[in-house]
């Protein structure tokens, strides 16, 4: 570690400011064809760099890391989400892992109301009917297309951390009441500027809300959080959005739910066996799908690499880099 310029291994393609400055700075071997590396590849990686720089797509689990040679002192997401590392193993043998918070709340809150708005109002519906031939639309009518209204509809939020509260913003704004279910409850502050009510019991509130939206991380207590036994005290006609983590609702229950008309519909950036998406989710007019696209924009994904950066830097020069993930955290 105390080589002048440490080597640095990146998985996938960054934007190039972030490639330029990352080889400004370090030995950096980057992945310019954005191939994802295979499991081969990421044991090569974390046998030979110092410090690694994962994303969602690579899975660290403690396969992996039992090969970790003692080089590797450092692994660096270019993510928030962490759920691709095992945590636990990398503390053991005295890893440290960072994360890329804050930056891209507000592009993924943004996507989570495109996705709000977009359900209930049959929005990719309308605009793929358009498509497929001028001959599907015979001109407007009063009783075609209706969609539901979202104003006063009420929302549950399920993870009120700092997506949460930047979706529960841009909710109150379109006239939705807002509610929320999250492990511990919020400052009475910002309940109060968000006219927020609290549920202690995720049952509960499932069973009253016309739209949830997903917004914890996924870690082992929120895998299937959203089980089938939970999806059924939704009611019927509300819908279920998710731009976290596919793991954290039971995707197939999810999917014969929205078939068999016991849930109105989905909005979904993310998916349990990504990239693989359930066959009857992309059937469904009433499913609403994105590839995983909640924080795709140039400017989150350039203050994404600026944060790897600055945790890579931090700790090279002997401090504790401002993102270090503990497991405890989730
Ligand atoms: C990232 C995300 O683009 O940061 C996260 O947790 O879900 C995405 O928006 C991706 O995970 C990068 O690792």
């Amino acid at each position: 570690m105390t080589a002048e310029r440490p080597n640095i291994i990146v998985t996938r393609k960054l934007p190039d400011v972030v490639e330029i400055r990352l080889r400004e700075l370090f030995d950096a071997k980057l992945n310019l064809e954005d191939r994802p590396f295979s499991r081969d590849e990421l044991v090569e990686a974390v046998k030979t760099a110092s410090v690694l720089v994962p994303t969602v797509t690579d899975r660290i689990d403690r396969g992996v890391l039992s090969q970790a040679g003692p080089q590797l002192k450092l692994i660096s997401q270019f993510g928030t989400g962490v759920d691709n590392i095992d945590l636990e193993t990398a503390r053991n043998r005295s890893i440290i892992v960072t994360n890329t918070p804050g930056v891209l709340t507000e592009d993924t809150a943004d996507m989570t109301m495109a996705l709000i708005l977009s359900v209930p109002r049959r929005l990719t519906e309308g605009a793929m009917l358009l498509r497929s031939g001028a001959d599907e639309w015979h001109g407007w009518s009063p009783t075609w297309m209706l969609g539901h209204r979202i104003y006063g509809k009420r929302l549950g939020i399920v993870g009120m951390g700092r997506i949460g509260q930047a979706v529960a913003r841009r909710a109150k704004a379109f006239g939705l009441q807002i509610h929320y279910h999250n492990r511990r409850r919020v400052a009475p502050e910002i309940e109060q500027a968000l006219e927020a009510t609290y549920w202690d019991s995720l049952d509960q509130m499932l069973a009253r809300m016309d739209i949830i939206s997903v917004n914890c991380p996924h870690t082992p207590a929120t895998y299937h959080l959203l089980s089938a036994r939970r999806l059924a005290l939704m009611k019927r006609s509300a819908y279920v959005v998710n731009t976290a983590r596919g793991e954290v609702i039971d995707e197939n229950a999810l999917a014969r739910m929205i078939e068999n008309n016991e849930l109105a519909g989905a909005g979904l950036d993310v998916f349990e066996h990504e990239p693989a998406v359930n066959p009857k989710l992309l059937k469904s007019d009433r499913v609403v799908v994105l590839p995983h696209m909640g924080s795709a924009t140039i400017e989150g994904r350039v203050d994404m690499g600026e944060k790897v950066i600055i945790n890579i830097k931090t700790f090279l020069d002997g401090h504790s880099p401002p993102d270090r993930v503990h497991p405890a955290m989730f």
